[in-house]
């Protein structure tokens, strides 16, 4: 980075300054560090504005074609990485302007009127969020898919259903990916809301107030791609709603992120193999030869912490701020982008463990077994075929659990005078119900985790992917 100031004051502003500013005072106040990150929505914003000045007459067409022009080339020179960016000049609005002057002169001067930094950096941020909107959507789309084709293979599947990490029922492979695939579908469904409700444009709100040039806002608005312009030139330049909704869908994205990663964790150790990752999504331990650790699993878990982070620092920033602009919203950068960037990460290496991942399938069975995961089956059964009333049935069944784990067998070896010795009308139908099989299978309630069911949502969420979004 150059420092192009002469110790006089900024070029840009400096009208009304005999001195430039102190070293501290410039190392705090300047963005350019990281709003670089922005100078293509900066000169896409630019590049409209100057096409609807000169189409309202506000500026010549000539100096519209040398403004067009230089951007480009300023843009080029930006992606060509030999771009001297000056923190003299703050931020990357001033940056490209200044850089638009040595290239074409003075009618880059012009390029300014009708608009302030205020609904410019408005504007950039929007269209970028929107873009990160656009990423996360396509994200999700490709980390449901790979929920899906696993659920698919394991559609039947048992496997042990947990409350409280405690063996509760049998439930099927299928079912429990297909658990994610709701989650990540709401998910989904937050960005493309919170992408609707941003996509209005700040742009000719200038400094708060609106101008008194006879801007064409719809024109701008239409160019770059949003609904309509905003209707109030106060909101449009002091709101961050937009950068708030889009860090808190991150938030709940990545709180799902991190519950699949840790369910991973969990799998994939010694104790349980449930899973087996690959090795494209496993690293190994310099000391201990055996090890297979499930690094990217953790680091996603581990996610929501900076993501959150980000939501709380934007959060408090914004909040007891005064309509409209102050500079306190230049902390909003760093934090979105952060947040996006790691959301983006954790979703696309999320997406290729769940791809590449086997779920071990006898493995799965076996523990579905254990820990009388069909105790309720048995006493869904003495409700339905002995006639007791659900209370008593618990009861029952309750004291037979507690006769098999005396006699370290599971409820399907109980034989049926040892049942019958607990309760007298237990006849042998009752065997039907206590293998893990028997047990998914009636669950056929809406939503529930019979292959059936699980079958028809796969199915359901196959059509929904091929329709395109509202
Ligand atoms: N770098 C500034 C930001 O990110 C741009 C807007 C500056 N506006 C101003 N009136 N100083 O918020």
């Amino acid at each position: 980075m150059t420092d192009k100031s002469d110790s006089a004051a900024n070029s840009m502003w400096g009208g009304r300054f005999a001195a430039g500013p102190d070293a501290i005072m410039e190392a705090i106040n300047a963005s350019i560090g990281f709003d670089q990150r922005l100078y293509a929505q900066d000169i896409r914003g630019s590049r409209a504005h100057a096409a609807m000045l000169a189409a309202t007459g506000i500026i010549s067409t000539s100096d519209e074609k040398a403004i067009g022009e230089g951007l480009l080339t300023v843009l080029s020179e930006i992606e060509g990485g030999d771009f001297p960016f000056s923190t003299a000049l703050e931020d990357i609005h001033m940056n490209v302007e200044s850089r638009l002057k040595e290239l074409i002169g003075e009618p880059a001067g012009r390029l300014h009127t009708a608009r302030s930094r205020n609904d410019q950096v408005a504007t950039d941020f929007r269209l970028w969020v929107r873009d990160q909107c656009d990423a996360a959507i396509e994200g999700l789309g490709a980390l449901i898919r790979a929920a899906l084709s696993q659920a698919e293979r394991g559609a039947d599947w048992v496997m042990p259903g947990f409350t409280h990490l405690q063996t509760a029922q049998p439930v099927t492979w299928g079912h429990h990916m297909m658990a994610y695939v709701e989650m990540f579908g709401r998910d989904l469904s937050r960005f493309q809301d919170a992408r609707r409700r941003m996509n209005e444009s700040p742009l000719g709100a200038a400094a708060l107030a609106g101008t008194s040039f006879p801007i064409d806002r719809h024109a701008t608005a239409a160019a770059l791609g949003f609904d309509a312009p905003m209707a109030n030139s106060l909101d449009a330049v002091s709101d961050r709603d937009f950068a708030l909704e889009f860090l808190s869908a991150s938030v709940i994205c990545a709180v799902h992120l991190s519950r699949l990663a840790e369910e991973l964790v969990i799998w994939s150790s010694a104790q349980f193999r449930f899973v087996t990752l690959s090795d494209r999504f496993s690293t190994g331990s310099s000391i201990m030869p055996q090890k297979k650790n499930p690094d990217a699993a953790e680091l996603i878990r581990a996610k929501i912490g900076r993501i959150l982070g980000a939501a709380v620092a934007l959060f408090v920033v914004m909040k007891g701020l005064p309509l409209a602009y102050s500079k306190d919203m230049q902390e909003d950068k760093e934090q979105v982008f952060d947040a996006a960037d790691n959301l983006m990460l954790a979703l696309a290496a999320m997406t290729g463990m769940l791809s590449d991942l086997t779920a071990n399938r006898e493995r799965l069975e076996a523990a579905a077994g254990a820990g009388f995961s069909t105790a309720t089956d048995l006493a869904d059964w003495l409700v339905r075929a002995a006639g007791l009333p659900f209370r008593d049935a618990h009861h029952v069944t309750g004291a037979l659990v507690a006769m098999a784990e005396a006699q370290g067998v599971d409820l399907p070896e109980l034989t049926l005078d040892q049942m019958q010795s607990v309760h007298a009308s237990i006849t042998p139908d009752v065997y039907e119900v206590l293998g893990v099989h028997d047990s998914v299978a009636s669950r056929q309630s809406y939503g529930g985790t019979a292959p059936d069911q699980v079958r028809a949502q796969i199915a359901r969420w196959k059509e929904k992917l091929k329709e395109k979004p509202a």
